[in-house]
């Protein structure tokens, strides 16, 4: 019996809540283990649209629990309003299917002020953040005078960390990003209703999924934001401020990796990137033009454009090792319909040399050369075909292609939104 991961393999929005909502299925607990509401997964049931930020997206059925981790940066206002909406539609009707880790970091208004005031000031080598003060929470959490959950229920532990910070972060505002003071009393004011709010979900989430891990029960942890946006092993600087990877699934939920059995890599059929940083594959003619509004690539987050380009094997070869995935789920192959060749990019080119790896370096990045090979394209729609041998033969000759030169199984394909819209080839918690 497995606990599986899901993963993205790429710059984020691979498809992560779609897949994660449709294997839902199969597990008991769906853990958010690091970013925070900088996440925006779709998922499509019956037709209706419903983008999640910070709540796992197994919270459309209605037996399993949904846990936010250690690792998650939580903004609580955001936090309300996203369970508030969801009790609206009917979902999370017990407050016992919601639980919050206590340690994990609280995101607060000085947070969002310095990551937009930062951006701001950068022009154009801004990095491009979702601006929802993800990267200076995660500042703090690693500098240690961030406030976590425990901290905000402790009423005189939250007054006395909240003077402390204000003050130097009204200093850091006001003398280094030339914006305005933010107010001690209306924030503590605030907060204080959210922790009244949301108290009631807050625990050990660390120990209680031990507790049900020992029980039997089967966990789904959920990835946000991809591979190549993690701090360590991403296209640093231009990456999130959390650990994307499957590493980031223990330390962000406090579970040991002898419980994480299975690793599943999300990749859609080509490539997108919300935000600056480099981006070999990156089509910027007509080509691009058509995979944005086939796709619909707009961010779910931000509304931001999604910039588009081809499949590019060697990040997600990086991915493959970088997180141990055991198969990925390919994605949108139902958005390729219509272009005549299809690209693949195997390898790069710089500087006269061949680049197999995923380089470190900014500059080879930016420079990379892709190489390609070019592969049939084909006319016919996918978005209703539900089996793999009803596909087209160039289809299945592209993703055969695709899983021959990451090195990697393949385990489902996906051709449209909707929850129906899969292909399953092998399901992750059978094994
Ligand atoms: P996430 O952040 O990884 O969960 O992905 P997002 O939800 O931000 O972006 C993925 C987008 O693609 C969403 O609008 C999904 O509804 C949509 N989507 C997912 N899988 C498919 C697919 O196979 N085909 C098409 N056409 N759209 C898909
Ligand atoms: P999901 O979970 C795509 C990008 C931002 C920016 C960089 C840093 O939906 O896949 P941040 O606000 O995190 O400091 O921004 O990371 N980014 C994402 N891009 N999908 C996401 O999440 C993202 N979360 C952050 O666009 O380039
Ligand atoms: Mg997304």
């Amino acid at each position: 019996m497995s606990n599986v991961a899901i993963i993205g393999a790429q710059w984020g929005d691979e498809g992560k809540g779609k897949i994660v909502d449709l294997f839902t299925h199969d597990a008991d607990i769906i853990v958010r283990f690091q970013g925070g509401n900088n996440a925006g997964h779709t998922l499509v049931v019956n037709g209706k649209k419903t983008v999640l930020h910070l709540v796992p997206s197994g919270a459309l059925h209605g037996d399993k629990l949904c846990v936010i981790g250690n690792g998650v940066v939580v903004d609580p206002e955001i936090l309300i309003e996203e369970i508030d909406a969801l009790k609206a539609q009917g979902h999370l009707q017990s407050d016992a299917q919601l639980r919050i880790s206590e340690q994990a970091h609280v995101i607060m208004p000085y947070h969002k002020a310095i990551d937009l005031a930062r951006e701001r000031l950068r022009g154009k080598g801004k990095i491009g953040t979702t601006g929802r003060g993800i990267g200076p929470a995660y500042e703090d959490k690693v500098a240690r005078v961030g406030i976590r959950f425990v901290d905000l229920l402790e009423e005189d532990t939250f007054r006395e960390k909240l003077e402390r910070n204000i003050e130097e972060k009204n200093f850091y505002l006001k003398a280094i990003l030339q914006e305005k003071a933010l107010d001690f009393a209306e924030i503590h004011d605030n907060y204080g209703r959210y922790r009244d709010k949301l108290k009631g979900y807050v625990t050990n989430t660390g120990l209680l999924l031990d507790q049900r891990i020992r029980a039997g029960k089967r966990v789904l942890f959920e990835g946000a934001q991809g591979t190549l946006l993690d701090v360590d092993h991403g296209t640093y600087p231009y990456v999130t401020s959390s650990s994307t990877v499957t590493g980031g699934a223990c330390s962000g939920s406090g579970v040991g990796p002898q419980h994480i059995q299975q690793v599943i890599g999300i990749s859609k059929a080509y490539t997108t990137r919300v935000g600056s940083g480099p981006f070999p594959t990156e089509l910027d003619g007509p080509d691009g033009e058509t995979l944005r509004r086939e796709g619909a690539e707009f961010g779910a987050t931000t509304g931001r454009s999604r910039r588009c380009g081809w499949f590019d094997a060697v990040t997600v070869r990086h991915a493959v090792r970088m997180n141990g995935l055991t198969g990925v789920a390919l994605t949108k192959l139902d958005v390729l319909t219509g272009f005549k060749k299809i690209p693949i990019c195997t390898a790069y080119r710089f500087n006269g040399q061949t680049v197999d790896e995923f380089p470190a370096s900014s500059k080879v990045m930016a420079g990379a050369q892709p190489v390609y090979e070019e592969m049939d394209g084909w006319d016919e729609r996918l978005d209703d075909v539900r089996k793999f041998s009803d596909l087209p033969a160039t289809v299945r000759k592209y993703v055969k292609r695709i899983e021959e030169v990451i090195g990697t199984e393949i385990i489902l394909v996906s051709v449209g939104p909707g929850r129906e819209q899969t292909i399953v080839l092998r399901n992750p918690f059978d094994r």
